[in-house]
């Protein structure tokens, strides 16, 4: 069943029940402030920290699900009935049969339409650009003949601002919460009479009919937000929290007359003052407002309301004309030009640590994933991919191993996760490489960057990746593979953990010393890596600017990328598939020697992607492994025949029942690499055919087993010893995005950023007779048309007119900003 559509010249997708399979979610802003937003309202908002700066609360695991959001009440003044009095736009709370409901999310927006009683209301919420508020623009249109009386109710539940301690710390907590109410605006100040020097407020631009900051005021004992007894009696009760659970709740009465429309616009924002200015008068505890009044009532007004919703439209489109293709396939098209890209984007400000499956609490910016995630935005704003880098590489070790998270705000590692996955640090190595070929900025290889955030390390950015390469090196095993450390890739295979307790973490229990274990896989990510690094290395060689910054000749580097291809073919082939790992007693893990996890798709994909093996056929040998024990309709799951107990020895892999997670669960963000790969071979019906398995819209009919946003890709799809095979969990923040978003538009469209301009390199299905993109790249855009004229992937290449040797087009030399790009794929 579908539960909704595709509106691909709007950029939304439109939702037309409120009862989807699970809450369909979007996010709000993409700068510092940030929110998650359901198809019922439903979520939450923070500033910068999902953990550290949260404005409202919301309770994970609840039920419904999906409690606790920006929520409106409407009442109806006149209506005759109890039944119909009061219901929630949104549908939830209040759960009110709706005559009519329509949710559309768009690019860092979300609309909900919705009819009752004659009123229809719709609400737009978004975050402008360049603010930390978020805006919701509620319009009430009367569709009857005869004047309406409605009660507006609004209501947000504040959160103590640090997630973790409101959730926990409850003694303390239900005696500190302190609110003002100031012209009709809510402030939220806990702890601000203290150390903190922010606070929140929730304007509304209506003069109030009241309002209510003490929940259970607003609430009544013994009820919940389904319904209120303020709005049931269509009164507020005027009440200011001391302690408790602060809450904003505005009451708004409005009469409409009969085809009346009226706008309506909450603020709700987050605001800090100097640290000697907190206070007005300066020895009062009340909040200084002059810095927050002029942008409140700035937001409050329609025409700003509306400009800023054009200015973020704008934003978006500015964003995504970057990359546009027009291809046979509508999956193709709309997830690249907006889905997969906005995806992205939402994963590069998130990493793992807010959505509805991350509670924003337990994990920061991870180091592996943001590198990754990297890969898939960079082309969007090559400024931000900048910083990102610097802010990541500040926080690796001097060993050249990496804190293996760090938090947003404070960007320093997380101490109490700290390091030892060994294959961090590589990451580095591809994102650098990805930012030089898009942008030609050489200059960021030159940044003082310090290691640990300790003043008096810095090094240039080159020798910090010097030294995450350096880092595998110091690192071999027995086999002189690469040592996994606590995990690589996957963190659930946990060779050194050994873990008997319940509840021990498996990623940062150790109980082994580490110096046995050793990974495929991450031999693969070095080959890759190091031949990166090489081709950096020529490159700043060749430079004048930056030809003093290499301390090996590049040659070092394929010397070493060759001597572990050597070491892969000696210990870790398996004569029809690459091997996993070595487990603590120097046991093969994925090969035919095992009887549960035999085969592991990361080595096939990470291995093939280094190019191994793609002359000699072993590559084929491998892909078709893949096909005949790992592919399932849904996408290719990651380990076969799946663990059916716990092995002390290989930790949490084997801690999901079978068909879950890393136990042979379709572990999406590892496909895109077996599609890259199939791509390496030429076999572009194979890269896609993968490519479309998971494709989410490509989902959308089967929205009752998917189950998650038919827009996004999804963590993981249950596989194939899954009771439920094909449902998707964990949508939106995944590795899967950005490496999607890569394989579809560099390796299958083939259209890639090189140091020498872009090259296209299509490895598309045969029966694609043609495609066209569209690409920013380097301040030109390139219009490139591509066209069969036989079904292999040879390319002829004509540039403005002329044809030209190769697949690489070269960038302009005498300034023009638009190229003209035809190939010939025969
Ligand atoms: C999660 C983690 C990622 C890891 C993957 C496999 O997505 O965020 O870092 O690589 O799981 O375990
Ligand atoms: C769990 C998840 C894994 C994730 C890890 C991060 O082990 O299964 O996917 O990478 O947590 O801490």
């Amino acid at each position: 069943m579908r539960y909704g559509h595709f509106d691909d010249a709007n950029r939304e997708y439109v939702i037309n029940t409120p009862e989807t399979p699970l809450p369909w979610i979007n996010y709000l802003g993409s700068e510092s402030y940030f929110g998650l937003i359901s198809n019922t309202a439903g979520g939450y908002s923070f500033y910068k920290d999902a953990r550290l700066r949260r404005l409202t609360r919301y309770r994970y695991n609840n039920a419904p699900l999906d409690s606790g959001g920006r929520y409106i009440y409407l009442r109806d003044n006149n209506a005759s009935s109890d039944s119909a009095r009061v219901w929630s736009p949104s549908w939830m709370p209040a759960r009110t049969p709706l005559d009519f409901y329509e949710c559309r999310h768009g690019m860092g927006y979300t609309l909900i339409r919705s009819k009752l009683n004659g009123i229809e209301a719709q609400t737009k919420y978004f975050v402008p650009m360049g603010e930390n508020l978020e805006i919701w623009e509620l319009t009430l249109s009367n569709k009857h003949d005869t004047v309406a009386d409605v009660s507006v109710f609004s209501a947000i539940e504040f959160n103590l601002w640090d997630a973790m301690d409101d959730s926990t710390n409850f003694q303390r907590n239900y005696s500190i919460g302190q609110v003002e109410v100031v012209d009709d605006v809510i402030y939220h100040k806990t702890e601000y009479r203290e150390r903190r020097d922010h606070f929140a407020y929730f304007a509304c631009s209506e003069k109030l009919t009241g309002f209510d900051t003490q929940r259970e005021s607003f609430l009544g004992s013994y009820r919940g937000w389904d319904h209120p007894k303020v709005v049931e009696a269509g009164e507020s009760s005027n009440s200011i929290a001391f302690g408790w659970q602060p809450i904003g709740s505005h009451h708004i009465r409005v009469q409409l007359k009969a085809g009346e429309q009226k706008k309506i616009i909450f603020v709700l924002g987050y605001h800090e003052n100097p640290k000697d200015a907190k206070f007005d008068p300066p020895e009062s505890q009340i909040i200084n407002k002059r810095t927050v009044l002029p942008i409140i009532s700035k937001y409050l007004k329609p025409a700003e309301v509306d400009k800023a919703f054009e200015g973020l439209r704008s934003h978006w489109t500015n964003l995504l004309n970057k990359f546009q293709v027009n291809t046979p396939d509508e999956h193709t098209d709309r997830m690249v030009n907006i889905w997969n890209a906005y995806q992205t984007m939402i994963t590069f400000n998130m990493s793992r640590s807010a959505s509805y499956f991350e509670s924003g609490i337990g994990r920061g910016m991870g180091f592996r994933d943001s590198n990754q995630d990297l890969l898939g935005f960079v082309h969007l704003i090559p400024e931000r991919a900048r910083e990102r880098i610097l802010d990541l590489a500040s926080t690796q070790l001097e060993t050249g191993g990496a804190y293996h998270q760090y938090q947003p705000l404070t960007k320093r590692g997380n101490n109490d996760v700290g390091s030892g996955f060994n294959d961090d640090p590589l990451w580095l190595v591809l994102a650098v490489a990805a930012y030089v070929k898009e942008t030609g900025d050489f200059s960021i290889l030159k940044e003082l960057v310090p290691y640990d955030n300790k003043p008096g390390s810095e090094e240039a950015l080159y020798g910090h990746l010097v030294r995450s390469i350096q880092y595998t090196l110091d690192r071999l095993g027995p086999n002189q593979l690469p040592l996994i450390g606590r995990a690589d890739w996957n963190d659930c295979l946990n060779l050194n953990c050994f873990s008997d307790s319940p509840g021990q973490s498996f990623q940062t229990t150790t109980n082994k010393d580490g110096k046995v274990a050793e990974s495929v896989f991450i031999a693969g990510l070095f080959v890759l890596a190091a031949k990166e690094m090489a081709e950096l290395t020529k490159q700043v060689e060749s430079q004048k600017s930056t030809h003093d910054l290499a301390s090996q000749p590049s040659k070092y580097y394929l010397d070493a990328a060759s001597s572990m291809e050597a070491t892969v073919w000696k210990a870790g082939w398996d004569g029809e598939w690459f091997r996993r790992a070595y487990d603590d007693f120097g046991h093969v893990l994925g090969s035919k020697e095992n009887e549960e996890g035999r085969i592991f798709i990361e080595p096939q994909g990470i291995c093939v992607m280094a190019d191994l093996g793609v002359e000699d056929g072993r590559a084929q040998k491998a892909l078709d492994s893949v096909d005949v024990h790992l592919a399932t309709p849904h996408g290719v799951v990651l380990q076969q025949p799946a663990f059916s107990k716990y092995y002390l020895h290989l930790g949490e892999i084997s801690s999901y029942p079978p068909g879950y997670k890393e136990n042979a669960g379709i572990f999406c963000h590892t496909n895109p690499w077996i599609m890259i790969a199939e791509a390496k071979l030429g076999r572009g019906d194979k890269a896609h055919d993968y490519y479309l398995r998971i494709n989410p819209s490509a989902r959308e009919g089967i929205g009752d087993l998917h189950r998650c946003e038919p827009y996004v890709y999804a963590q993981m799809i249950a596989g194939k010893d899954a009771a439920t095979h094909g449902e998707a969990k964990n949508s939106w923040l995944t590795g899967t995005a950005a490496w999607n978003y890569v394989a579809i538009t560099q390796w299958i469209l083939g259209v890639r950023p090189t140091y020498e301009g872009l090259q296209v390199a299509p490895v598309v299905p045969a029966g694609w007779d043609s495609f066209e993109v569209l690409r920013e790249f380097r301040g030109v855009r390139y219009s490139i048309k591509v066209e069969r004229s036989g079904a292999g992937n040879q390319v002829k290449l004509e540039v403005n007119g002329k044809a030209i040797d190769g697949n690489i087009i070269p960038l302009p030399t005498d300034g023009s900003k638009e190229v003209r790009a035809r190939i010939l794929l025969s």
